[in-house]
This record gives C-alpha cells, structure tokens and sequence, in this order.
C-alpha cells in the first residue's frame, strides 16, 4: 500500500537566473544565460518528490487566481498529485520566488510568499480529512498554519515531519506539538540554535539544543556536499553524501526531507531512509531548475544499483 502524505505547505512560481558573478551594491551585471520560470516552492517541491518517488501525494496550500497557479495546478496533476485541498484565493497572488543559481550551483532565493501566508486554520483541518498516514510541513505558510498542522495530527496521532525551512532564530518551535522528525540545512539549523554545524561537535551541540526547543524523536541536520547528521537524543551518525557534479542545488533539500520522510514511512529505519535521501540529493543537484530536477522511484534505485550503495 502507497504511504498516504499530507503535504500542509507552500507553492511559489520561481523565476529564476543563472549568473556568473553576483553584482555589487549599486552595480548593473548583464547575462548571458537564458531565465526561467519554473514552478517551485517548498511545499510544491516536497508534494512532486512524495508523488515520483512512489507515495500517495496529498497537497494542501493556498495559490492565487491567475497563470502561475494554472500552470503550477496541471503540473501538480500530471505528476499525480492530489489538488483537492489546494484553494485559490480571491485577491492575493500566487508565491513568487527571485532564485539566482551561482555557477557552482549555489542559490539565493528570495520569496513573496502571496497566498501561501492565507492559508488558515480551516483549510488544514478540511485536509485532514483525506485520512494521511503522515503530515509533513515547512515554515513557508504562517506560523499559526504550522501549529495548527501539528496540534491536529497530535489529536489524531499522525506523525509529523518538519523540514525546517525558511527558519528565523524566533520560531515559535515551543509551540509545535510532538513531531517525529524535524531536518533544518546548515543555515536553518544556525538560526533555529545559533550554533553553526560546521563540525560534528557543533552538529551535536546544535541537534542537542534543537531537542529542548521542540519535542521530536529525531533532527536531521542537512549538511549539503557533507551528507546528513542523524541525532536520536541518545546516538549521533553522520551519513555521508555521494559524489556528483553540482548544477543547481534549487529543492535539494526539499527532495531529501521528502524521500527521508517516504522511505522511513515504508521502512521504519531513519539510517536507511538518510541515505536513500542523500542519494536522491544528490541526483537534484546534478540537474537545473526545482521540481523539474526531482527523480521518480525508478530511476533513484538505478542510482543505488550502479554506486553500489547498501541501504
Ligand atoms: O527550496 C527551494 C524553494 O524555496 C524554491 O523552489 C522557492 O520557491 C523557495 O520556496
């Protein structure tokens, strides 16, 4: 049976440029590259990978009334993705994302999140009733959105898994119900503890303090190129990332909380669902753009076949 996912988060059309240098304050820098607008956003980007990589995709979020939000929709619908508890809002517009990819794949994003901060109370809990095994969230919606999510998967006993993004050191995190497993990147995890998890020492420190903020059974530091950092409140094990050439790392992070999350569903082991994320990770950076550079199951276990990688 396909493990039912009730994705509770955000939707952004990105346009997005590819630079060779960023410019200066004040400075005019002309590109050659071509731009793009690509649908992503990191509710949108998670909904995709559930859906390819073999779960039962279900997307709550709230989106404009214009293209972006038709284009978005028929994407959503052709990957299989189930759309009956996205509404449409009547005045504002659909999340826009500004990303510039660096040559050596890096990004910078800026988001406006529109519609995304409408969604309410009511539409997340007129989604629950879709009867998920699972809920799974990001900080891209308002923090009552969030906290709502958690409380009614409390009630129901649905875990929840939190891919800590966008993070900011005042998160309301005391007031998120018991969650099962919460994955910040370096920079989330920096402002969500202020300890940077340059090294495994300050991973530790980091996921340790994390653990008072939030009660969760697991944090899952995403260290990027460095692989992911699992800590249980007891163990620690750092599992390490494979090698790959580096496009764009565009719903890197957003593939990885979401195959981590579908394949601990179907399997119940955190260390074997990091490292079927980290090879998923590293397929994403390896192509340009956001859900369009999500693999679907089939090819992911290619991947694990030909690096001979043991789950
Ligand atoms: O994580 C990548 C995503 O962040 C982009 O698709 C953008 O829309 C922002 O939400």
């Amino acid at each position: 049976m396909k493990k039912r996912v009730l994705i509770i988060s955000s939707a952004n059309m990105d346009f997005v440029m590819k630079v060779g240098k960023l410019p200066e304050a004040g400075q005019t820098v002309v590109e050659t590259n071509s731009y793009d607008y690509v649908p992503g956003g990191k509710g949108a980007n998670s909904a995709v990978a559930f859906a390819r990589l073999g779960g039962d995709s279900i997307f709550c979020a709230r989106m404009g009334n214009d293209q972006h939000a038709q284009r978005m929709k028929a994407l959503y619908k052709d990957c299989g993705i189930d759309t009956r508890f996205i509404k449409h809002d009547r005045v504002a517009p659909t999340g826009l994302a500004s990303i510039i990819v660096e040559g050596d794949g890096a990004n910078r994003i800026v988001v406006y999140p529109g519609a995304n901060m409408k969604l309410s109370t009511d539409d997340i809990e007129d989604a629950f009733t879709c009867l998920p095994d699972a809920v799974f969230l990001h900080f891209e919606i308002p923090d009552s959105a969030v906290i709502a999510a958690t409380q009614f998967a409390k009630q129901r006993k649905i875990p929840v898994f939190v891919d800590a993004g966008p993070a900011r050191a005042d998160y309301p995190l005391d007031k998120l119900g018991p969650l099962e497993v919460i994955s910040p990147n370096e920079s989330e995890c920096f402002a969500l503890t202020g300890i940077q998890p340059n090294d495994s020492q300050n991973c530790l420190k980091a996921a340790f303090t994390l653990m008072q903020k939030v009660e969760t059974k697991y944090v899952v530091i995403k260290l990027g190129g460095r692989g992911a950092y699992i800590y249980d409140g007891k163990y620690a094990q750092l599992l390490a990332s494979y090698e790959g050439e580096v496009v764009d790392t565009t719903a890197a992070g957003d593939s990885f909380t979401a195959a981590m999350t579908l394949e601990y569903l179907r399997t119940g082991d955190i260390v074997r669902a990091v490292k079927y994320a980290n090879a998923v990770g590293t397929m994403v950076v390896g192509k340009a753009g956001a859900s369009s550079s999500i693999p679907d199951a089939a090819q992911v276990d290619e991947f694990i076949r030909s690096r001979g990688i043991v789950l």
